[in-house]
């Protein structure tokens, strides 16, 4: 069993992770800010709470539990946002995660995972986007600040005896099934939360940003990967390397992509509940279509999808948010 740093943890993803984590029996110390995560989403393990990019802490961390494996999760993750306010994605996503490398490879950490994003692809010249051959060239602050962070990453290691995995996430969504955490990002951006949120009357409606794009119904064309699925990939890549495997970047994703229309439809199906759709410009920095090539995921660590469907997706959201919604989970805010 390992003992597992996971920066992030009180967030979407990390918290979802910290529960597989728990459930698997591993050690697992949870480092947030609460900045976006809230304490109710760490089920199991110590919170920390603080910042990756302060050193002593980390480093205080890393021996104190023993640590050898980092998950690297706390980042700033908003598209629109980063192009408003890059020296704030510079500083969290490339600064802090530069920290957190030095301090793991001072402490002799042997492996660590790295969360990325296909917005360090840009816009690809074929949607469909493979680790290997598609060339990275991000076209927002905040798909550059990951790529840097790669690299730093990539050469941190082959500098020293650590290993690393770079997950490429695609559109991370959907919640636990077994209703425990969900989704809890205040001011949330995502499209399936938001529609989500909408359908429930946290909202009024929600905005189509661009209908004239280059896809097959004019919206912007996404990987929706359930976030199961995404922490299920965590603990193979975990597996991967205490197994001794090299370093190595990968794409999550399914596959295939939904417009945004298409993901409005599903909403309203699987909820029962009609939208109020506004038609709006495109947002800044937004590709038209990003697919994930998964299969050297599939291929080297035998990760099999359990929640490609886009209905289940919209399901475990929308369940979550009912539960929000009706007082029966917490996402921290007052209401
Ligand atoms: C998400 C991730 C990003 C990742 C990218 C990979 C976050 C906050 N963003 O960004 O880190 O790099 O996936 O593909 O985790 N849309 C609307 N109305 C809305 C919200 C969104 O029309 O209210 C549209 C967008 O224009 C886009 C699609 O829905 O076409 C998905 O947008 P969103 O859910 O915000 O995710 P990405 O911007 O793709």
């Amino acid at each position: 069993m390992g003992n597992v740093l996971v920066t992030g943890g009180a967030g979407y993803i990390g918290s979802h992770v910290g529960k597989l984590l728990g459930a698997a029996g591993h050690h697992v110390v949870t480092l947030d800010n609460l900045s976006k995560g809230y304490a109710g989403a760490v089920t199991c393990g110590p919170l920390v709470v603080g910042d990756t990019g302060d050193a002593a802490l980390v480093s205080s961390l890393l021996r104190e539990h023993a640590i050898d494996t980092v998950m690297h999760f706390a980042a700033w993750t908003i598209v629109p946002e980063s192009v408003a306010q890059p020296l704030k994605y510079y500083l969290n996503n490339t600064c802090h995660a530069r920290t957190l490398i030095e301090c793991a490879v001072a402490a002799g950490v042997r492996n660590f995972v790295f969360s990325s994003t296909a917005a360090v692809y840009g816009i690809p010249d074929a949607p469909r986007c493979d680790a290997e051959t598609t060339p990275t060239r991000p076209i927002n602050p905040y798909g550059s600040s990951k790529l840097m962070a790669e690299q730093m990453l990539r050469d941190a290691c082959a500098a020293s005896g650590m290993r690393h995995v770079i997950l490429r996430y695609f559109n991370v969504a959907g919640c636990d099934p077994d209703g425990q955490i969900g989704q809890s990002t205040r001011e949330a951006t995502l499209l399936i939360k938001v529609a989500v949120e909408a359908a429930v009357g946290r909202r009024p409606g929600l905005a189509v940003f661009g209908t004239d794009y280059p896809t097959k119904d004019g919206t912007g064309v996404r990987d929706y990967i359930h976030v199961v699925d995404l922490a299920e990939a965590h603990l193979r890549a975990m597996d991967y390397l205490t197994g001794g495997g090299a370093s190595v970047t990968l794409n999550c994703g399914y596959g295939h992509g939904y417009s945004v229309r298409e993901v409005i439809e599903s909403v309203e199906r699987v909820t029962g509940k009609p939208l109020t759709v506004a038609y709006e410009p495109r947002r800044a920095g937004d590709p038209p279509e990003l697919v994930a090539d998964a299969t050297r995921l599939k291929a080297l660590f035998g990760w099999q999808p359990r929640f490609d469907d886009l209905d289940r997706i919209v399901g475990t959201s929308y369940a979550w948010e009912v539960k929000l919604a009706n007082g029966s989970a917490s996402d921290g805010r007052a209401r």
